[in-house]
């Protein structure tokens, strides 16, 4: 095993998605390996599916894991997009147990924002404030400030066509599918989403990650905020890359931390 690679998976609402990085460049060793999130998605379930994307690699180093959840310390918070059960437990520990190696979670979208401001398009852009919005089966948001994360931010649930609709159900690549919308149709719904998240943060830059990132060529017209807005360069390999990252980050801690 080298000892610039890392493994870093990606926890999806749709798929357990896992891969090799090279932690110094951000590039991907090989191939991505994807299973079906199960479902119902509890703990136990999605805890032998993870383990079965670890066994693929044969790895036995520490992991990163990225999870669709407000997480803190290991422990999961929230659930918009998979079981309730994961609400309040400690997910770094369910998933370090079922695969026998320490696992680090942390939000997703915090993690495709930490991979694409340290390798991606981000990379240029550490001054100010600089916002990722994923577009999935949610919309996750990384947020930092002069280059440091503050986690956490949630701004998918920002509510946005009243109390009844929280901005995720109306402007995720998930209510496009749902709603069958024309990309010019969601795009105009996603600009107003992110007038609304402008207006209130007034970010430097603002970049799209997630599957959707791929299509911007569609939907890039409707786009009509004033900040600029760009495609992350990582698509949605950001997941995983961050991932990896923060495995090799918590390692060097803890080597440190050992001296
Ligand atoms: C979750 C976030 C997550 C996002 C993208 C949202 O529904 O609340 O924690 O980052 O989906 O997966």
């Amino acid at each position: 095993m080298q000892n610039n690679m890392m493994l870093g998976v990606d926890v999806g609402g749709s798929g357990i998605k896992g891969g090799l990085v090279n932690i110094e460049t951000g590039e991907m060793i090989g191939e991505r390996f994807r299973l079906e999130t199960p479902k119902p998605s509890h703990p136990d379930a999605v805890a032998e599916v993870f383990s079965k994307v670890i066994e693929h690699f044969e790895w036995t180093d520490v992991i990163g894991c990225g999870f669709p959840s407000v997480v803190k310390n290991g422990v999961t918070y929230t659930a918009a997009n998979i079981d309730k059960g994961w609400i309040g437990v400690n997910a770094a520990e369910i998933l370090s147990e079922a695969c026998g190696q320490e696992v680090f979670v942390r939000n997703d979208a915090d993690l495709a924002g930490l991979a694409e401001l340290t390798f991606g398009v981000g990379k240029e852009h550490q001054n100010g404030v600089v916002l990722l919005i994923t577009i999935g089966s949610g919309l996750g948001s990384a947020l930092f400030i002069n280059g440091h994360m503050v986690p956490n931010t949630e701004f998918g649930h920002l509510y946005l066509k009243g109390q009844d609709s929280i901005a995720e159900h109306y402007a995720a690549d998930s209510a496009r599918k749902r709603e069958d919308l024309s990309w010019k149709a969601w795009g105009n719904r996603f600009n107003e989403y992110l007038e609304h998240i402008n207006f209130l943060f007034s970010p430097n830059l603002i970049i799209l990650g997630g599957g959707a990132s791929k299509k911007f060529a569609k939907y890039k017209e409707q786009l009509k905020v004033k900040t600029k807005v760009i495609p992350a360069s990582l698509l949605n390999s950001a997941g995983i890359i961050g991932a990896a990252y923060f495995a090799h980050q918590n390692k060097q801690r803890l080597a440190t931390a050992a001296e």
